[in-house]
């Protein structure tokens, strides 16, 4: 079974994280099979719309740790540059169905994705910090733009989770829903859009986002060249060894 499965029906292509036994984190090569078929939905005129889900009890918890430490992203081309280049300027529709864990770039994520639908045991982290490293996504854009500056504050510079219904008070989720039901409401929602005009779902995305689509570019470019930086530096290797080797991490050295 492939980590990535990928789905493709009545005009919806879905993405499902399929790692269970390691909380669905995210190698290169996932990384690369989400950025391929995320061009191929968007080339594809069949496909209206895609939708990101997990299991019931996981959505992702984000970059592979392991794989970082070993094979740390060289280039803007490396697999997770270009899987974030491909979500932000995805132009159809987009739907997260979130439940359990949701971590690092399994929340960022969210934040390109048009419609988010959560179950009420999804749980929303940007532990970057924690990990000796700087936001990624335009993240750093885009989360003050929406929790506002010192909720952002509290989700980037602490790292601590927060729930569904807080996702849902600041706009993250558009509705909680038990766990059991997320998925098939995403769908749902899936369907009804795959059956509405395409130009007139890409020009509407198009106009919502064109007022600052550069400035996320701009922004991921600019994040994603320290973060390349900060994944050598001794704060993250201290951190990834702590989490590999089940230990806290002593950042007073770093
Ligand atoms: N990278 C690599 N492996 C990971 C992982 C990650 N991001 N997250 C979980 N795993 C692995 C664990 O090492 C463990 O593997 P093992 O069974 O071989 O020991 C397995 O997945 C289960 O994880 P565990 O921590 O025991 O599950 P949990 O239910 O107690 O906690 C999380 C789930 C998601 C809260 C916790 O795993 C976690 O915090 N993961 C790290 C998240 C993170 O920092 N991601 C990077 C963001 S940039």
């Amino acid at each position: 079974m492939s980590d990535i499965l990928v789905h493709n029906e009545a005009g919806v292509t879905t993405l499902t994280f399929n790692r269970p036994d390691k909380k669905n984190s995210i190698t290169a090569s996932m990384y690369a099979t989400l950025a391929d078929a995320l061009a191929v939905a968007e080339a594809d005129a069949n496909v209206r719309c895609v939708v990101f889900q997990g299991n019931e009890t996981t959505f992702s918890a984000g970059n592979d740790i392991g794989d970082f430490l070993n094979n740390p992203p060289a280039t803007g081309d490396s697999p997770v540059f270009r899987f974030l280049r491909g979500i932000a300027g995805f132009p159809k529709p987009a739907i997260a169905a979130v439940c359990g864990p949701a971590v690092g770039i399994g929340t960022t994520l969210l934040l390109h994705c048009d419609l988010v639908y959560a179950g009420d045991n999804a749980a929303f982290s940007m532990p970057f910090v924690n990990l000796g490293l700087c936001p990624e996504a335009a993240s750093s854009l885009l989360v003050p733009q929406m929790l506002g500056y010192h909720r952002a504050a509290e989700a980037l510079l602490l790292g601590e989770p927060f729930m569904a219904e807080a996702a849902l008070e600041v706009g993250l989720v558009n509705r909680v829903l038990p766990p059991s039901e997320a998925a098939n409401y995403a769908h749902a929602v899936a369907r009804k859009l795959a059956v509405k005009p395409l130009s007139s779902l890409i020009e509407t995305k198009r106009l919502m986002k064109k007022g600052q689509a550069q400035q996320v570019m701009a922004v991921m470019a600019e994040e994603g060249e320290s973060f390349g930086r900060m994944l050598r530096e001794p704060a993250a290797r201290e951190a990834f060894g702590a989490f590999m080797e089940r230990r806290k991490p002593d950042f007073s050295q770093v």
